[in-house]
């Protein structure tokens, strides 16, 4: 009986500690971590057994803080150790033990199906080549791209518009609209990346390559398209360089004030779209590694045109504000209309500049250069051209002094750079930082070795028309070095496509060639064709 009671007594203690301990504890999780739980206690004389139990309380109190503690800490998320490994940078691999440039090139495994022609999308493709990616043009039998024969120089030769434009690709013939040609599509639509297109708007859609086809059948790839228009009232139009040039803006701000609007002979509409949309795919398949679908990259001339003439669409906003101080025609007191007028060879970017003749100008047609009378560099200027005293002229001293006097001024620095050739003068101006810009002519330009040395004028090898001068990659990577190879003749590849790519055997193959699919149409017979 009395073992009974004292095994109740000792159960009651216990069950009392524990809710002790339970109120300590959720007291100290209610504390600031890292600050004190230890109750302030009062220090009294107590009897032995109540001291006893006092240390057994505090004890219990303690632990259970510690317990709290513990709980606080594994609530909170903790920093993950940092170790900075190349291998741990977003999920990328060591970095390549290789020397530069020969750890292959920036798109190497790209496979681009290049249904391109004429300028803009062959420019984009082009450039992804020279990049590593493997570009297989598409092109119609017995035709091929139209520029093989626009303006040719070499009787029965691709033309030079064709080969500058289509440098490291594979040439395969196929007729889109033949269903053993279909077929073929089929596959390399599976195979391959991006797909990259610049016919005219519909056109792509009446092949049957529609992009719902596309994206069912391959939903990784990328459809990459050149037109001439974005949405909108001009979205059927066909376009070319020029037509782009005008209504991107480029011509109405290009020219002389009191001449008509002028196009440049940088193909800014073509090239420059071109360009615009080798960017566009770069993106699309960096996305793609995220999520792993492809998408529609859209790139329209008028808009890439535009992108490139920004500085006057600021100058359009500039102009409700008051006159464009930079234009020479607001130093001669013209005054301005609603719109950005042509500037001439004034310089866009706000420091006066114009192109003046050199030695030989009488006979040579470049013999110029641009120059720049930049604010900072004026006293040099003053020196060179004899005219020390302008330094301190108020008449000419200031930048805004010399807005009404420009044309005087440009005609006096022209007296001076006409006793020296172009390159005399660049080379006097430089030594001054005075910015100057020789004119250079093509002819030049083809013969300047220093162009040649960093590849970015490249002579290659042509099976039919012999040796001709390219144009290089102009982005240059110390890890990607571009080689530049020969535009491929008409349908080149085709059968090592088939087959080495695409899979066919020699009997398929064989059994495509007499279908029509990839050869040209059979010329009609004379007695038919009477
Ligand atoms: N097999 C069969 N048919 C093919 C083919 C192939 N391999 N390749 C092209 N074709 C067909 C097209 O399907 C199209 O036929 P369709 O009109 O009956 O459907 C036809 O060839 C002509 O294509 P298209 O693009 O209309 O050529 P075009 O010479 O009439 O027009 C452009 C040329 C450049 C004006 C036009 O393509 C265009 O506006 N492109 C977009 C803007 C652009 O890039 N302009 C700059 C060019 S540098």
């Amino acid at each position: 009986m009395a073992k009974t009671a004292k095994k109740k007594r000792a159960a009651k203690r216990v069950k009392k500690k524990a809710a002790v301990a339970q109120r300590a504890a959720k007291h100290a999780a209610s504390r600031v971590p890292g600050r004190s739980a230890k109750p302030a206690t009062k220090k009294v004389k107590a009897p032995r057994k109540a001291a006893a139990k006092a240390r057994s309380m505090a004890a219990a109190e303690r632990r259970a803080e510690r317990a709290a503690r513990r709980k606080v800490r594994a609530a909170t998320p903790r920093k993950p150790a940092v170790k900075v490994t190349a291998a741990a940078a977003n999920g990328l691999p060591n970095p390549s033990g290789k020397p530069f440039g020969q750890a292959g090139k920036a798109l190497d495994g790209v496979k681009i199906l290049d249904f391109t022609h004429v300028q803009s999308g062959p420019t984009c493709t082009q450039l992804l080549g020279y990049m590593g990616a493997d570009c297989i043009k598409v092109e119609r039998p017995g035709v091929g791209d139209i520029t093989r024969g626009q303006l040719r120089d070499v009787k029965g030769q691709d033309s030079l518009y064709f080969t500058m434009l289509n440098g490291n690709k594979r040439s395969i013939t196929i007729d889109s609209k033949h269903p053993k040609g279909k077929e073929i599509l089929e596959r390399l639509i599976k195979h391959c990346d991006v797909l990259v297109e610049n016919f005219a708007p519909g056109a792509l859609d009446r092949m049957g390559l529609t992009w719902e086809y596309i994206h069912k059948t391959n939903p990784r790839m990328i459809v990459a398209s050149v037109k001439g228009f974005g949405p909108g009232p001009y979205e059927d139009c066909k376009v070319y360089e020029n037509v782009a040039q005008c209504a991107g803006g480029a011509a109405s701000t290009t020219g002389f004030r009191d001449g008509p609007p002028l196009v440049t002979g940088a193909q800014i509409g073509d090239s420059g779209t071109g360009l615009h949309l080798a960017f566009g795919i770069v993106c699309a398949l960096y996305q793609r590694n995220r999520t792993g679908r492809g998408q529609k990259v859209l790139c329209a001339m008028q808009d890439g045109v535009l992108n490139l003439a920004r500085v006057k669409l600021r100058d359009q906003q500039r102009l409700t504000h008051g006159p464009l101080t930079e234009y020479s025609q607001y130093g001669e007191g013209i005054p301005f209309g609603k719109a950005v007028p042509r500037a001439g060879n004034d310089s866009g970017g706000g420091q006066p500049g114009w192109i003046l003749k050199c030695k030989g100008w009488e006979d040579d047609p470049d013999a110029y250069i641009y120059f720049i009378t930049q604010a900072p560099v004026w006293g040099p200027i003053c020196d060179l051209i004899g005219k020390p005293e302008w330094k301190t002229d108020p008449d000419y001293a200031t930048p805004p002094a010399r807005l009404p006097r420009l044309r005087h001024i440009f005609n006096t620095i022209e007296e001076w750079t006409k006793t020296m050739t172009k390159f005399e003068v660049m080379d006097t101006c430089n030594k001054h930082d005075i910015p100057v810009g020789p004119i250079l002519s093509m002819k030049e330009i083809a013969e300047e070795q220093s162009l040649r040395d960093t590849g970015t004028v490249v002579e290659v090898d042509h099976p039919g028309r012999g040796k001709y001068l390219t144009v290089g990659n102009p982005v240059k990577m110390s890890d990607s070095i571009t080689e530049v190879k020969r535009s491929p003749l008409l349908g080149e590849h085709t059968e090592e496509i088939l087959t080495k790519v695409l899979g066919y055997s020699a009997e398929e193959v064989a059994g495509i060639k007499t279908s029509g699919a990839i050869t040209a149409p059979e010329k009609p017979a004379k007695a038919e064709a009477a």
